[in-house]
């Protein structure tokens, strides 16, 4: 089965309102393509001008989190009805930036896929290992464990739809992408689960991206990978060279 490509751009804390909208005008034809699923997920204060920004493109906006609540007395927060209503259609959940400074859990990481499919919004599940848990050789059970606890009380159908982003936390920002065969082996293994949890068809469905480091440079090979349905990426999303990105991901 082929799976349509997805390439996410994370941006983290980075781009006033105003550098948004400046930043899409700049990045829309750059990425314009018909066979590629491009998301730029952005900071809360820029969704409802980057909304406004890419409307007639093919770009979507996503979130970089919400609340697992409805509503209510939770200061600061924002809930996926919130999102909806400003026109977003994906939310990055459990970024291993949120799990480090922000506290966030595997059960917190749940709720929150929970809540965003409840709501239609499509969750890009993040997991990730450590340079020392990769040293150890336990990454393949840590990103099981990640993935079966976000995944837990979620169906197939829903399950099916979701997209996961592996991150192995020591490629985040640093330049030392994983090789795509190191990438391919984990998505590979987080598929292989998928299978065990649900079945084939929701196994196949599912699209796994790769996020760390990811440049225009190296996106085409991690992407032709049979596991890698494109990427999440960080740096380089806030570039022309996200283009080139776009572009690696349709070559193959
Ligand atoms: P990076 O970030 O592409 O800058 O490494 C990826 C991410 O954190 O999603």
């Amino acid at each position: 089965m082929s799976r349509r490509k997805i390439v996410a751009g994370n941006w983290k804390m980075n781009m006033t309102p105003t550098e948004a909208v400046k930043l899409i005008d700049t990045l829309k034809p750059l990425v314009a393509s018909d066979d590629v699923d491009v998301v730029f997920c952005v900071p809360a204060i820029d969704i409802i001008p980057a909304v406004e920004a890419v409307k007639g493109t093919n770009i979507a906006i996503g979130a970089e989190n919400l609340y697992f609540e409805d509503k209510g007395a939770f200061t600061g927060e924002i809930s996926a009805d919130m999102l909806l209503d400003a026109g977003v259609k994906y939310v990055i959940i459990g970024h291993s930036e949120r799990r480090e400074y922000f506290a966030e859990t595997d059960e917190t990481v749940n709720k929150k896929v929970l809540k965003a499919i409840e709501k239609g919004l499509t969750p890009i599940v993040c997991c990730g290992e450590t340079l020392t848990q990769r040293e150890q050789g336990i990454t393949i059970d840590w990103i099981r464990q990640q993935m079966k606890i976000a995944f837990l009380n979620v169906s197939a159908a829903d399950a099916a739809k979701c997209v996961i982003a592996y991150e192995p936390i020591w490629a985040i920002g640093t330049g030392k992408t994983a090789t795509s065969d190191q990438a391919e082996e984990v998505c590979k293994a987080i598929r292989d689960l998928m299978r065990e949890i649900y079945d084939d068809a929701t196994a196949e469905a599912i699209r796994i991206q790769y996020g760390g480091s990811v440049n225009g440079g190296n996106a085409a090979e991690l992407f032709a990978k049979p596991d890698i349905d494109g990427g999440l990426v960080g740096g380089a999303s806030l570039k022309e060279e996200f283009g080139d990105i776009i572009a690696g991901s349709t070559c193959c």
